[in-house]
């Protein structure tokens, strides 16, 4: 169920205003480095692979315009928007993935006039982009042999079209799945604070044609606990050398209820999303939003004014509760410290 989320039109970025779904499906143009990074920030654009996806992009529209006439110069320029775009959003490794990516092509051409450099810069993000249109399609191969017939499925947060160029990661698995003749339904997490599952997961889930039920966070025990559901699959913004895996918050309470009712746990991401300079999960920075998002709903508030707020937009959720990581390059089982090092670069 490929959705355009993110496109390069007229040496602009495309995307779809996610902060709009369900209720208006509105695309915004980036023409600049400056409205790029607030759409990261805002979560205009969000979900791991999109953020590496946006991110290469940015560094493309904060160097065209460069008037730099030598490397030097223009690598100045280059390293000004890696710094700047870093700073958006500090969880997901993809988003440094690509900007690591950018500034190799970048030192690569070097050696080239200016004008060739920023067209490197331009091919390598529309690369970024295309692998990740093949990638997605390929983790939703593997991850659907793993789903049976008759399977209902607990997701959180959104990790479908919307957070990459095409398929997405958990909910690609599922729509592979549907496309095999599997009839497989889904309990949706609304993802309280910002209802990632309410808006989006439901939104890109019924266009698909795919059953889905939406629940409120604290309902995935009730269900669980019942016999109501078979797997859970959720995304990854960042995957340890040890397997710990870093995710929308919430994430850590479902898998261990999962492990409680013995309920398999997968995390479907790609190998972009995994961070071998990280040995544990301890490591990954986890961002922290403003206390608005909880005190207020649907911008009424809700919560006393000056009361303290503690608003992580990630949880780590320890390797021990993970049944398996589904990559594009295969299904990972423990120990992770190994499997995940057999993958290599
Ligand atoms: O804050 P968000 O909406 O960007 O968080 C997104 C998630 O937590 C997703 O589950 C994660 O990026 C994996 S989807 C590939």
């Amino acid at each position: 169920m490929p959705i355009a989320t993110i496109e390069w039109q007229n040496r602009k970025v495309k995307i779809i205003d996610q902060t709009k779904l369900p209720l208006r499906l509105v695309h915004i143009y980036c023409e600049d480095l400056r409205t790029l990074r607030e759409a990261i920030f805002s979560l205009k654009v969000r979900g791991a692979p999109a953020l590496g996806i946006a991110g290469a992009f940015g560094v493309v529209l904060g160097t065209q315009n460069s008037s730099a006439t030598d490397f030097p110069s223009f690598r100045r320029e280059l390293e000004e928007a890696i710094d700047y775009l870093s700073s958006s959003r500090p969880t997901a490794v993809d988003l440094f993935w690509a900007l690591k990516r950018m500034r190799n092509c970048a030192e690569k051409n070097k050696h080239q006039e200016i004008p060739q450099i920023k067209k490197a810069l331009q091919e390598e993000a529309l690369q970024i982009m295309e692998e990740d249109k093949t990638r997605s399609r390929q983790m939703a191969k593997k991850g659907a042999s793993l789903l049976k017939n008759g399977d209902r499925i607990l997701t959180h947060c959104n990790a479908g079209a919307l957070v990459t160029a095409d398929y997405g990661t958990a909910l690609g698995v599922i729509y592979r799945a549907k496309e095999e003749g599997k009839k497989v339904t889904v309990w949706a997490d609304e993802t309280r604070p910002l209802l990632q599952g309410a808006r989006l997961t439901t939104w890109e889930l019924l266009q698909a044609g795919v059953e889905v039920t939406l629940i409120c966070d604290n309902m995935a025990g009730d269900l669980m606990q019942r016999g109501k559901v078979d797997k859970v699959l959720v995304g990854a913004d960042r995957v340890a050398g040890n397997g710990d895996v870093a995710n929308k918050i919430g994430t850590y309470t479902l898998a261990v209820l999962a492990k409680e009712n013995e309920i398999p746990f997968y995390v479907v991401c790609p190998i972009s999303s995994i961070d071998l300079e990280i040995p544990s999960g301890k490591m990954i920075p986890i961002e922290q939003r403003n206390s608005q998002e909880i005190t207020e709903f649907g911008r009424k508030r809700v919560a006393p004014r000056g009361v303290k707020v503690y608003n992580p937009a990630f949880d780590i959720t320890p390797a021990r509760y993970v049944t398996g990581i589904i990559t594009e390059k295969g299904i990972l089982r423990p120990p992770y410290k190994e499997t995940l090092k057999e993958l290599g670069p």
